[in-house]
């Protein structure tokens, strides 16, 4: 049996979770510290790197100190959100609060870089358009807004490599979250020459880059000292929150699919070579494992869309009473339809501007159905994705689903029934930071591979099958779901002009 520990965090957008893992996958100790999401102007959305920096130490500390000897350890893996800007002095001090992967400030940069070098372009040399939640965006924006202080940028990191920063002293990222970034080649697995000439951003702003099991950094002594662990512990490259989830799910060859229902819903599949979609509706990436790369199709509020009504129509109302109700609603939720873009959409529309809608109500119609309907447009906006992914030539098999919503059985067996296959439900605590403790033991060595650690690591998971009386009924209600967005565009760009303009 193995002793050896490992360490995964994963630096989410509500916060900094830790986990201690051992060499047969039980996780030891648990520990999750939040912090803010600040939004100075609707749409925006940021945060403070200070705020990371402590929300990440104290989880670190506090799952080190359930190691009987945290000589144990054998590696530090790390997770988080994709896509953050942060950006750094030359004294490695940041210059500003980080702007996050949901921000939608960016939609004229957007629009004006991929005018001036072109979409193809980009789809060209880093597999993806340059989306507003995307880093390139993001700088073209601190460019023209806050003059200043881009000149005085000596750094740019993502999230999770700015707790590596405060860990080891040193910049580095992955290939799989510096796939997020608008400037990184998946194909190349290196950052992109021709890219950074015409964003013309310096390169000498960007981290060196590593495989997600390689070695990027070990524990400095003042950092080891704040967690009460020994310096020289190495880190592991890590990965974007997406790809580490992946191989915490075991999605690790070609065709290998997970969906992650969390705040975003993610349908995230495993290819043996690069692929990439041509008009940029699928995101295209280097997977967390060498030699492999991922597709991935993003909804923006999936679990986000559950909560939203639960906040606001039913705050004393818990998630499962709320999903319970909506058992005993029928398949169709009797006519109801939810269109889930609250926060925009991105696959498969790439549409900052999309909106939500309720379409269908009669004054029969209750809360249960409602929650029905929301469980559904998720499921809906889920298969568009996938479809999305499909339509690259991808294949896609061996369904799985994680994330918070896969603890709902009702909702697995709506997906089930909309994708009209079997799915496997990840067991709890098998999500980023455990695949990047994962990681972690790879890059100590402890394994030869991620496939050997995936295996020597894998546990049941439940299956949930399609209720076969729901799904011809989900295939009529998605056709008319899929109506909604072309008969709701013109009346949702002017509800969002008139948004910007309030
Ligand atoms: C992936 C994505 C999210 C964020 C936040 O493209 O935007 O997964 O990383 O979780």
């Amino acid at each position: 049996m193995r002793s050896v520990l490992a360490i995964g965090l994963d630096l989410g957008t509500t916060g900094a979770r830790a986990v201690l893992t051992d060499g047969l996958g039980q996780t030891l100790a648990v520990h999750e510290s939040s912090y803010g999401l600040l939004t100075p102007r609707p749409g925006w959305a940021e945060q403070a790197p200070e705020d990371w920096e402590r929300a990440a130490f104290e989880a670190l500390g506090t799952v080190a100190a359930h190691a009987d000897d945290p000589a144990d350890i054998c590696a530090i893996g790390l997770t988080g959100q994709m896509h953050g800007l942060v950006l750094l002095d030359q004294r490695l001090r940041p210059l500003r609060r980080a702007i996050i992967w949901c921000d939608l400030r960016t939609m004229d940069q957007r629009r004006f870089l991929e005018q001036r070098v072109g979409a193809a372009k980009f789809i060209e040399h880093t597999g993806n358009l340059p989306l507003e939640g995307f880093q390139a965006p993001k700088l073209e924006w601190i460019r023209e807004h806050e003059p200043e202080l881009f000149d005085r940028i000596a750094h740019v990191l993502l999230p999770k490599d700015f707790i590596r920063l405060r860990l080891t002293n040193e910049l580095w990222t992955d290939v799989t979250d510096a796939s997020g970034t608008g400037y990184f080649d998946p194909r190349t697995r290196e950052w992109s020459k021709p890219m950074i000439d015409s964003l013309e951003i310096d390169h000498r702003w960007l981290p060196r880059v590593c495989e997600s099991t390689a070695i990027a950094g070990r524990l400095t002594q003042s950092a080891g000292d704040r967690l009460g662990l020994p310096a020289g512990i190495p880190i592991a490259g890590g990965a974007g929150d997406q790809p580490a989830g992946g191989v915490a799910a075991r999605i690790v060859n070609d065709g290998d699919t997970v969906i992650t229902i969390g705040t975003s819903g993610v349908v995230f599949v495993a290819t043996n070579a690069y692929a990439a979609s041509n008009d940029g509706t699928v995101q295209a990436g280097a997977h967390a494992i060498p030699k492999t790369w991922q597709l991935m199709g993003v909804t923006q509020a999936a679990g986000l869309s559950l909560r939203w009504l639960r906040d606001t129509f039913s705050p004393a109302t818990s998630y499962l009473e709320l999903v319970e109700e909506a058992q005993s609603v029928p398949a169709g939720s009797r006519g109801l339809l939810w269109l889930p873009y609250l926060q925009g959409e991105r696959t498969p529309y790439l549409d900052a501007n999309a909106r939500a809608a309720l379409v269908g109500l009669t004054a029969a119609h209750n809360r249960a159905d409602v929650v029905r309907a929301v469980l559904e447009g998720v499921a809906f906006s889920l298969c568009d994705a996938l479809e999305a992914i499909q339509k690259t030539g991808a294949s896609t098999c061996s369904f799985k689903l994680a994330g918070g919503g896969a603890r709902s059985s009702l909702w697995c067996r709506v997906i089930a029934s909309v994708l009209d296959a079997s799915v496997m439900v990840e067991p709890e605590g098998r999500g980023p930071a455990f695949g990047a403790a994962l990681l972690g033991s790879v890059a100590a060595g402890e394994f030869d591979s991620v496939l050997q650690a995936c295996e020597e690591m894998k546990i049941p998971a439940d299956v949930v099958d399609p209720n076969t009386s729901w799904v011809q009924v989900m295939a009529t209600t998605l056709s008319r779901y899929r109506d909604l967005y072309p008969a709701l565009l013109a009346t949702n760009r002017e509800a969002a002009a008139s948004q910007i303009d309030a």
